[in-house]
């Protein structure tokens, strides 16, 4: 089973003129300019705009579909429109397919294909906003699974000498919301193609509290297959989250803080209500949303930003915002978490 990779592809970046408009490159929709961009259609046209004589000297982005950046001025550098596509299964064995596909790929319809093509597996992370070549930079996660789980391989081309590298997981070493890739690896590589492994042992993974309620409103009596799985998070996606489309956002505008136990009991005392996961190694994970909620931001405006009035741990762009709009609300709540719980709320889009 596979799809044909487009017959004409172009083997040459396309090059756009000085001063390219970013703002529909950013979920935030953002305005601002890059002062070079170009289209990459093709691995090889990769290795040739970062040799090209213009990107000399110039610090590169890679765009895919823009959902975990917040634009805070005109980017003096050459912005690289990821635009690979292409998806296939590689492998077969007894246990698993093994699905790549390439970094410009849109990543909701790739988990779509996947499952109409009878491989589950991804169905938890449905609807996430972006392309498969952003998934393994921050992990994505939701709704109890984490990229992470599903990933066999990460291809990336190293940008200094235009070498193929492969990455196996253990290589891309993942973390909540983290990666070699979103950390030294960052300046270095940029990913071109994901390789997933999906056990053919499918089981449903529907724990999560928001996304089990969901289940069982929909009245999937006894156990869910992958496609209730797959519609009830795009149905608790679309209730909770805002689309992008139509109110800009880059999804949770800071990380979940895990805090070691003693703080955790300490903080739990003063505030009895704190919703809490305890980890494997004993820290506690706390949701975000909830403390920045509790502070009495949810639903605030702060000019043209705002943070979104049904799920505090998302800011949005009302209209016009700039990132310095978006970045002085995040201080403000940052500062009003910090002094009502002495937790330190960490950013998780990257800020350019
Ligand atoms: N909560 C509030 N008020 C709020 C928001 C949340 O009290 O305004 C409470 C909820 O009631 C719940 C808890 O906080 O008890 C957690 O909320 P939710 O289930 O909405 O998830 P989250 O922890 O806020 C994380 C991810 C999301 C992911 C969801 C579902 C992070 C930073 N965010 O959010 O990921 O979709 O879980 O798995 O880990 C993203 O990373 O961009 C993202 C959207």
């Amino acid at each position: 089973m596979s799809t044909a990779h487009p017959a004409a592809i172009d083997s040459s970046p396309v090059w756009f003129a000085a001063g390219y408009p970013l703002r529909a490159h950013n979920t935030f929709g953002i305005e601002a300019r890059a002062r070079l961009a170009c289209r990459i259609d093709a691995e090889a046209a990769l290795t040739e705009a970062m040799r090209d004589p213009r990107a000399a000297g110039l610090t590169t982005f890679v765009l895919g579909g823009g959902s975990n950046v917040v634009l805070t001025r005109d980017f003096d550098g050459l912005v690289l429109l990821m635009a690979l596509r292409g998806r296939r299964v590689v492998r077969e064995d007894a246990d698993a397919w093994y699905v790549e596909a390439a970094a410009g790929e849109n990543w909701h319809d790739f988990v779509a294909w996947t499952l109409e093509a009878g491989m589950p597996g991804l169905e938890n992370l449905a609807l996430i906003p972006g392309t498969v070549g952003a998934a393994p930079i921050q992990n994505i996660g939701a709704y109890g699974l984490e990229m992470a789980e599903r990933c066999a391989s990460v291809r990336a081309i190293e940008a200094t000498t235009g070498a193929v590298v492969e990455f196996d997981a253990a290589q891309c070493a993942f973390g909540y919301r983290d990666s070699f890739f979103k950390r030294e690896g960052r300046a270095r590589y940029v990913i071109t193609a994901v390789t997933f492994r999906l056990p053919k042992a499918w089981q449903p993974n529907a724990g999560y509290a928001d996304l089990a309620r969901a289940l069982d409103e929909r009245g999937g009596a006894g156990e869910p297959d992958a496609r209730a799985v797959f519609d009830a998070v795009v149905a608790v996606r679309r209730a909770k989250l805002p689309d992008p489309r139509v109110l800009g956002n880059a999804g949770s505008f800071f990380k979940n803080p895990v805090i070691e136990a003693p703080q955790f009991d300490a903080l739990r005392e003063r505030e009895p209500q704190i919703v809490s996961y305890r980890q494997a190694d004993g820290r506690v994970k706390l949701a975000a949303g909830w403390l920045i909620d509790q502070c009495g931001w949810k639903g605030r405006v702060l000019r043209a930003a705002a943070v979104h009035e049904r799920q505090a741990l998302v800011l949005v762009n009302r209209g016009g915002a700039t990132g310095a709009d978006i970045l002085e609300l995040a201080q403000a709540i940052r500062h009003d978490v910090e002094a009502r719980f002495g937790v330190a709320l960490e950013q998780e889009p990257v800020s350019l």
